[in-house]
């Protein structure tokens, strides 16, 4: 987690760190920070919060200088203090350090520190490697030394690190190293930049070069000189234009990102099915898949990974594509995944998704199934993230840039492209042609039922706000619905900070009928489909022990409606797009029983946007 930028040119840095770091709040927004090399020296601003605090800070008590370094943080080692803002200090105050990752043996050479009278002022292991790396330096005359010192230290560096280094000794560069966090590296026209991802430089710079792992860069404003973990010199590698847009942050008239992300939906999923849906073969196409029907019909076996709501997304691709293709698919979050030694021969695909494609635990799995040797196919929103580029082939979801930090339309479009490819590969694998073109018709449809859903917003609205002081919650629903039963109790988590349960309704009576009561609404996803009278049943049994009960069924629903305390009927629908629906409402529950709670919507406590840590 955490987000870094750097910054080094003739002019002042501070205004691009300040820019380049409102951009990387998806990443944390603890506390941040920013150090930068003035006239009267290496001068640090700390502020806990968001990075619009310290840029008050800063309009207050300007500081001026360049090269800068600067950082957002997520807290992993030590509570969300001032002291544990980055950037650290070394023991002799002359380096400034920021970093994203984790170091795991910080303990150990914490107490060789301590040993050697080293004086920490913070919890962090980022104190730590500042202190590690700057020891070594103390010997160091000229770059040659430098660069060796700073190899050397990172040689007994465990775990994974994305690292800015600010040094007058550095003769107006930065320093810049990776070792499992993402870096790249920026050039615009008099400045040149280190950050955590491209975005954050859009507008600034004009082309991109990634870092590798193990690589030491040093940045300076007109050249870039980058070294092996042997400290051999190594060419620069290949760069690419920032081709990126300004990222559109605005409001556009919503009250919230959430607000707007969930009404941008319709839109979205007509983008994600553009140029896809192939009638006439009564099939769907992917051209970034980059592989044949023969081939795809060489995989006999799929494992889904992802975590949180792309994990569910993941869950729901799993009852759609099995029932859809007749073949088996797993699905596992990735952090049980990455350490699991799942069985993966070459007739199995993994299929890694993440939306930002950055989720540390969602790349280790991709790179544990390479290992293993199978064919790793990646679902995210980002084509140049990590997971992107180093997948065998892909699926973009085009949902466009999501800044809410909890994710709605990036978990329909994921959702969305499970569906598809259940198409596609039930139609490699004996779906009827004329079952497949009533399944294309139904996803064509699905911006308008998403619209008619979104029409929804009041009644859905007033249920919200009528339950928003319970403490606790049920999610209930079966079948394709079950992840979203899953996926509707984490967003209320998230956003509401309310405590919230999914299980499979069945699942009720075999424990969670215990937490039954009068103040723990049941909320049932109950469409009219296959399991519509079971469901009913579970909710009869709820109704039975005084438990309230918020049901989302289908349209002219009646029988639902005398059955529950509240009722939200969802336009009618098949049961591949039904549960997107469900989906949707529940995003817009959750979303309003945020906002009577005085909630701080789109950035809640605790979260990042993009869990870049394990
Ligand atoms: C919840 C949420 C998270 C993410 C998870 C994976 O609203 O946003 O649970 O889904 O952190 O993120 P990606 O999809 O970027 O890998």
């Amino acid at each position: 987690m955490c987000g870094i930028v750097g910054c080094v040119g003739p002019r002042d840095a501070v205004p691009f760190l300040l820019r380049g770091l409102e951009r990387l709040e998806y990443r944390g927004y603890d506390s941040a920070g920013l150090a930068v090399l003035t006239p009267a020296g290496l001068q640090i601003r700390r502020t806990v919060g968001r990075v619009g605090r310290l840029a008050e800070n800063l309009a207050q008590s300007p500081l001026e200088g360049s090269p800068g370094i600067s950082h957002t943080r997520w807290a992993t080692h030590g509570p969300v203090t001032g002291a544990n803002a980055h950037p650290h200090r070394d023991a002799t105050g002359r380096l400034a350090l920021v970093h994203n990752g984790v170091i795991e043996n910080h303990d150990e050479l914490r107490q060789r520190l301590l040993a050697e009278g080293h004086v920490f002022s913070s919890d962090t292991d980022t104190e730590v490697l500042a202190h590690w790396i700057g020891k070594s330096l103390d010997s160091a005359t000229g770059w040659d030394d430098y660069l060796a010192a700073v190899r050397r230290a990172l040689a007994e560096v465990r775990g994974s690190y994305a690292i800015g280094v600010l040094d007058a000794r550095l003769e107006g560069s930065l320093l810049a190293a990776r070792a499992g966090s993402p870096l790249v590296i920026g050039r615009g026209g008099q400045e040149s930049f280190i950050a955590s991802d491209e975005q954050a430089l859009s507008g600034m710079a004009r082309e991109i070069l990634d870092l590798e792992d193990f690589q030491i860069a040093r940045v300076a404003s007109g050249s870039l000189e980058i070294f092996d973990r042997a400290g051999s010199p190594r060419s620069s590698p290949a760069s690419r234009s920032l081709s990126l847009t300004e990222v559109d942050e605005g409001l556009g008239g919503h009250p919230h990102h959430m607000h707007k992300e969930i009404h941008e939906q319709p839109r979205c999923l007509e983008r994600a099915l553009e140029g896809r849906l192939d009638e006439d073969g009564a099939t769907v196409v992917f051209a970034g898949l980059h592989r044949t029907n023969r081939q795809l019909r060489e995989i006999q076996r799929l494992v889904l990974t992802g975590c949180g709501s792309t994990l569910h997304a993941a869950m729901f691709g799993e009852y759609v594509i099995e029932n859809l293709a007749r073949m088996p698919v797993e699905c596992d979050c990735a952090s049980e995944f990455r350490y699991r030694n799942a069985p993966l021969d070459t007739q199995t695909a993994v299929i890694v998704m993440s939306q930002s494609g950055e989720t540390a635990d969602a790349v280790a799995a991709l790179r544990e199934s390479r290992r293993k040797g199978a064919l790793v196919l990646g679902i995210c929103n980002n084509p140049r993230s990590t997971l992107a580029r180093e997948s065998d082939g892909g699926i973009e979801i085009r949902a466009g840039s999501e800044i809410g930090v909890a994710a709605t339309k990036t978990f329909t479009a994921e959702a969305l492209a499970l569906a598809m490819l259940g198409i596609q590969w039930g139609r490699l694998r004996g779906l009827p042609a004329a079952e497949a073109t009533q399944l294309l018709k139904e996803l064509q449809s699905l911006p308008e039922l998403v619209r008619r859903t979104l029409d929804l917003e009041e009644q859905i609205a007033r249920v919200a706000q009528r339950f928003a002081q319970a403490p606790n919650f049920l999610f209930l629903g079966r079948q394709a619905s079950y992840p979203v039963a899953l996926e509707g109790a984490l967003k209320l988590k998230e956003i509401t900070y309310r405590f919230a349960s999914a299980h499979p309704s069945a699942e009720l009576k075999h424990g969670v009928i215990a937490l039954v009561n009068p103040d723990t609404p049941a909320i049932f996803l109950a469409a009219q489909d296959a399991v519509y009278e079971k469901n009913l049943g579970n909710i009869a049994e709820v109704k039975a022990r005084c438990g309230p009960v918020v049901a989302f069924g289908s349209d002219g629903d009646t029988r639902l409606e005398a059955l529950c305390d509240a009722t939200v009927l969802l336009p009618a629908t098949g049961g591949l797009t039904a549960p997107l629906l469900q989906s949707i409402a529940l995003q817009l529950f959750a979303y309003h029983m945020a906002v009577a709670l005085g909630r701080e919507v789109d950035r809640p406590r605790n979260l990042a946007k993009s869990v870049t840590v394990e």
